[in-house]
């Protein structure tokens, strides 16, 4: 059995409350903007994160102290990998001195081994979890799941990927080994790992103004002149990203959050909100030696975010010659899906401050409602498929995520058309402000209740989560 520490950032005491800070911004109007991104210099290289067999790993949820793992070798969890139909038995030993658990983010698992939050390993305790590897090749992540504590712990480093091989992905013989190079994108403070949203930073979300790739600051990495496979995970908790190479070329997108996609599509930039992930091919093999393209984020303007453009990743250009890549023009089916019943409409919210119910918390409600783990938002057949409407009547970003499930996403009925991301399964995506979507959602065979929230973990926080019941 192989056994990994699983950083944490240690706490900080603030002499004063940040709850107590009030602010006077009127929260439909955010006059507040993100904080600016501070590049580093680059010259830290890249690392990938340790990989464990997702079947029989121990993890342990340490708190490591701040200087040590969050700055120097970052704290990212180890990667989880496995094969389709593999038998998971993890452990989680509970090394904090709080509570934790762990949430599967887009594996279909049973309803008692998801990480809902009613499902809490206290400090000092231990848990197995169960299940069998049901999706197809992918990347997906793991992070807790806890009311009150899900965005501070996934902040403070608690967060790993998890990547699944099957036999029709391995047929493509995409790049790999050294040409496949997952990238997990979060921003983090120059402050550290202390966690203190202020009330605006509830509305915004809590973000940094350093990019970490990989639990390491502004790193590089040594490409040879040949295709690589890129796999991003925004594993921000409230930052969007615009993905783009500095020099505007054009990459394939061949995968999504459940996957690959139908067949590969060019595009030349990619938005990805919390919890998004998109496999790209890019190809350096016209690249001149020395050369120094960028992974970065272009401006693009939505509420407060996106109003910078910023380097992520410095990519240096080798001399020696890498793969050559021919990408298949079918990738996998993509099976269409015949939903039934009415549409569910989901109304994402702000209320007023003046007529928020304090003692109720949050202000981000879906439905008019704030998340309540004793509340059954609403029941769905097993192995049904249903059509569910999203309307965002806020002026900000919601990366809409659901537990349980891979769907397609169907319709926007306002905004951005279909997105490349979009042309295949998926577990979150974007409502960009006043944006409305449609999804068809296949429900699987697993009874019980699962969640669906906002993946801007503050919104999370403040109530824009809801649960669903799987019923026979
Ligand atoms: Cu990655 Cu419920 O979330
Ligand atoms: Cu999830
Ligand atoms: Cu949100």
């Amino acid at each position: 059995m192989t056994k990994l520490i699983w950083g944490f950032g240690a706490l900080i005491l603030l002499s004063s409350c940040s709850n107590m800070d009030h602010e006077t911004n009127h929260p439909m109007s955010s006059t507040s903007s993100t904080p600016l991104i501070i590049e580093g210099d680059f010259s830290t290289e890249l690392t990938l994160p340790k990989t464990l067999p997702i079947t029989n790993a121990t993890l342990e949820a340490q708190a490591v102290m701040e200087g040590l793992g969050y700055y120097s070798g970052g704290t990212l969890g180890p990667t989880l990998e496995g094969q389709t139909g593999d038998e998971v038995h993890l452990k989680l030993h509970n090394q904090l001195s709080e509570s934790t658990n762990l949430h599967w983010h887009g594996l279909m698992v049973p309803a008692d081994q998801d990480g809902h939050p009613t499902q809490q390993i206290a400090a000092g305790a231990s848990k197995e979890y169960s299940f069998t590897l049901k999706n197809r090749a992918g990347m997906y992540w793991y992070h807790p799941h806890l009311m009150g504590s899900t965005a501070k712990q996934a902040f403070q480093g608690l967060a790993g990927l998890i990547i699944l091989r099957d036999s029709e992905e391995q047929a493509l013989r995409l790049p790999s080994g050294e040409y496949e190079l997952p990238l997990v994108i979060q921003d983090r403070r120059s402050a550290g790992t202390n966690y203190n949203p202020s009330m605006n930073e509830t509305m915004t979300g809590f973000m940094g103004e350093k990019i970490f790739v990989n639990g390491i600051a502004s790193p590089f990495v040594k490409v040879k002149k040949g295709v690589y496979r890129l796999r991003l995970l925004n594993g921000s908790n409230a930052r969007v990203y615009q993905f783009a190479i500095s020099d505007s070329r054009s990459f394939t997108l061949i995968g999504s959050d459940g996957g690959l996609l139908g067949s590969p599509q060019a595009v030349s930039n990619l938005l990805l909100g919390p919890g998004e992930r998109a496999d790209i091919l890019v190809d350096f093999s016209s690249d001149k030696v020395d050369s120094e393209p960028y992974l970065i984020s272009q401006a693009f303007h939505s509420g407060i975010q996106g109003n910078q453009s910023f380097k992520i990743l410095k990519f240096k250009v080798l001399a020696e010659n890498g793969i050559s890549y021919s990408i298949p023009t079918t990738l996998t089916q993509i099976h269409s899906l015949n939903p039934t019943g009415n549409p569910r409409l989901f109304k994402l919210e702000m209320m007023d401050m003046s007529s928020m119910n304090h003692s109720m918390g949050g202000m981000h409600t879906i439905n008019g409602k704030v998340y309540d783990s004793n509340r059954v938002d609403l029941q769905v057949k097993a192995l049904s498929t249903e059509v569910w409407e999203f309307e965002n009547l806020t002026d900000e970003i919601h990366p809409i995520h659901l537990h349980g499930v891979q769907f397609q996403v169907l319709s926007r009925g306002s905004g951005r058309p279909l997105q490349a991301l979009e042309k295949g399964w998926k577990d979150t995506f974007v409502l960009l402000p006043n944006e409305k979507a449609s999804i068809q959602v296949p429900f699987g065979a697993e009874l019980g209740k699962f969640l669906f929230h906002c993946h801007n973990l503050e919104h999370e926080e403040d109530g824009m989560m809801a649960q669903y019941e799987v019923i026979p």
